[in-house]
């Protein structure tokens, strides 16, 4: 079973998709992560063709082990750490020029090519939450229940920067930014897949989201 979740920076689905993965026993899959490391290495090595830098790198997402498909659920959710080549980024990817950066190389084919085909393997086998901006419509595009989170944007950016204990109109200028970009760009653009349950989350408390999808969740893996 597959459930894709997708949507703008801020829209609550990290919070959400982690939550439902550990409520349905799911492994958890943050496709953001893997293009935050891709732009954490583009700031180290500006020279470098981002694609290259993609192809290169190794990302461990410590809830997405293959070996935790299905042998241990749950702990897949928690506390995830980030790996790249060796080395826990889980903070570093975090700060907001690498969110920067994410989405300046996230718009580079190659790169996409390169993290669409490593999400491809890692959700063949196993019961996945994925979430990110591509995932229904480019990467699992026959995902059993596929989600849509929106949120005003202002709420979105003051969601952020509480996490972030960051100003929140920086933190508004920076998604606006990001968002723009992430829905211009001709591969793999942030948009809501024709079939997907679109919900918008502005003012909704996460656990009614998550109690929500869980239901949808039962109906489709039942059904499909
Ligand atoms: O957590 P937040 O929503 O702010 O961002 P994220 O999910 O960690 O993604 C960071 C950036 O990676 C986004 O702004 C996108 O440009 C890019 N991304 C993407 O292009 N495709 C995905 N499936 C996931 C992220």
């Amino acid at each position: 079973v597959l459930i894709a979740i997708d949507g703008p920076a801020g829209a609550g689905k990290s919070t959400v998709a982690r939550a439902l993965a550990r409520e349905l026993r799911f492994c958890y899959l943050d496709s953001g992560a893997m293009y935050r490391c891709v732009g954490l290495l583009s700031l180290r090595a500006p020279m470098r063709p981002p694609g290259e830098l993609a192809r290169e790198a190794n990302i461990e997402l410590a809830g997405s082990r293959a070996g935790s498909a299905r042998g241990r659920p749950g702990e897949t959710s928690a506390g995830d750490r980030v790996l790249l080549d060796g080395r826990d980024v889980t903070d570093a990817i975090r700060a907001g020029e690498v969110s920067d950066a994410a989405s300046r190389v996230a718009a580079d084919p190659e790169v996409r090519r390169a993290l669409v085909a490593r999400q491809r393997e890692l959700v063949a086998r196993g019961d996945w939450v994925a979430e990110g901006r591509d995932i229904a419509t480019v990467v699992v595009p026959d995902a059993d229940l596929k989600v849509f989170l929106t949120a005003g944007c202002d709420e979105r950016a003051r969601r952020r920067a509480r996490e972030l204990g960051s100003d929140a109109a920086a933190v508004l200028a920076e998604q606006r930014r990001r968002d723009q970009r992430d829905r211009a760009r001709a591969h793999g653009p942030l948009a809501a897949a024709p079939d997907a349950v679109v919900i918008d989350t502005t003012g909704v408390d996460a656990r009614l989201i998550v109690r929500r999808l869980a239901e949808l969740a039962l109906g489709a893996s039942a059904s499909g």
